[in-house]
């Protein structure tokens, strides 16, 4: 039987997995909104609302990560191997940290602020800098940008261990437990009929 990681972790890594899709194109489509429209103003709030959950929920699964061990690998994994996939880990975790937060931190360096659900205005509590509004919002840029590659070498690296390897690495983060199939006893060679 594959060891798995915890339930808790099983889920939280596919509703984040989802929901940053999700947010992704929202991201995206943000940019076909013309600028200077009501619309904009709403749909931008409603991005950086549903953002800064997204984060929360980030900062959840990473202290569900730091207080819970992951199981350990498979044994026919060559040690470099290892450690690309932990060095690659920990890049994802970093770049679903620096998102968010750069997307909260450039909201706060420009007068708008954030309209949480378009219900309550938190006023800003940096200054109208465009400087540091414009360093921000490349950063924003620039982690939705690096997660995207991130994200499309992680789920090579699944497919490898799935279809080359053969190891059944993705059981260990699958919801459903497999269906373990164990020989009948009419299977049993030393049957006769
Ligand atoms: C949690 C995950 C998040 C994801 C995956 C995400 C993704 C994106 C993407 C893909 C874009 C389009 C960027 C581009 O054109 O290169 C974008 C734009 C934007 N995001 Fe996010 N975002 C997230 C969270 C946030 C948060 C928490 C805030 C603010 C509180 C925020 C504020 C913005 C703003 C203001 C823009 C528009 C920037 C512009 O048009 O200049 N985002 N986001
Ligand atoms: C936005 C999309 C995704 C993100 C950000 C993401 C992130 C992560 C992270 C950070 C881990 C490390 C877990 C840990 O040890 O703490 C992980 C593990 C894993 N992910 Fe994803 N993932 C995404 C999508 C997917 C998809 C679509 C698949 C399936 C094809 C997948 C399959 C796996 C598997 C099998 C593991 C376990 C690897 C192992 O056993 O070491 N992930 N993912």
């Amino acid at each position: 039987m594959h060891a798995r990681y915890t339930t808790t972790a099983i889920a939280l890594h596919w509703l984040i997995a989802l929901l940053l899709l999700g947010q992704f194109a929202f991201g995206l489509l943000l940019e076909d909104i013309p600028r200077g429209t009501p619309a904009r103003g709403m749909y931008v709030n409603l991005h950086k609302s549903s953002g800064i959950l997204i984060g929360l929920l980030i900062l959840v699964r990473i202290g569900w990560r730091l207080t819970h061990k992951p199981p350990p690998l498979p044994d026919t994994m060559p040690a470099w191997q290892r450690r690309a996939a932990r060095f690659s880990h920990i890049l994802l975790y970093l770049l679903m940290v620096t998102l968010p937060l750069s997307g909260y931190l450039a909201s706060n360096f420009s007068r708008h602020g954030i309209k949480f659900f378009n219900l309550v205005h938190w006023q800003p509590w940096g200054p109208d800098d465009k400087a540091w509004y414009a360093f921000f919002n490349q950063a924003h840029h620039l982690s939705a940008l690096l997660l995207a590659i991130l994200v499309g070498l992680h789920l090579l690296a699944v497919a490898k261990h799935m279809l080359v390897d053969r190891d059944g690495l993705l059981l260990r983060m699958w919801p459903v437990r497999p269906v373990r199939t164990t020989p009948s006893r009419s299977d049993s060679p030393l049957e006769t009929r």
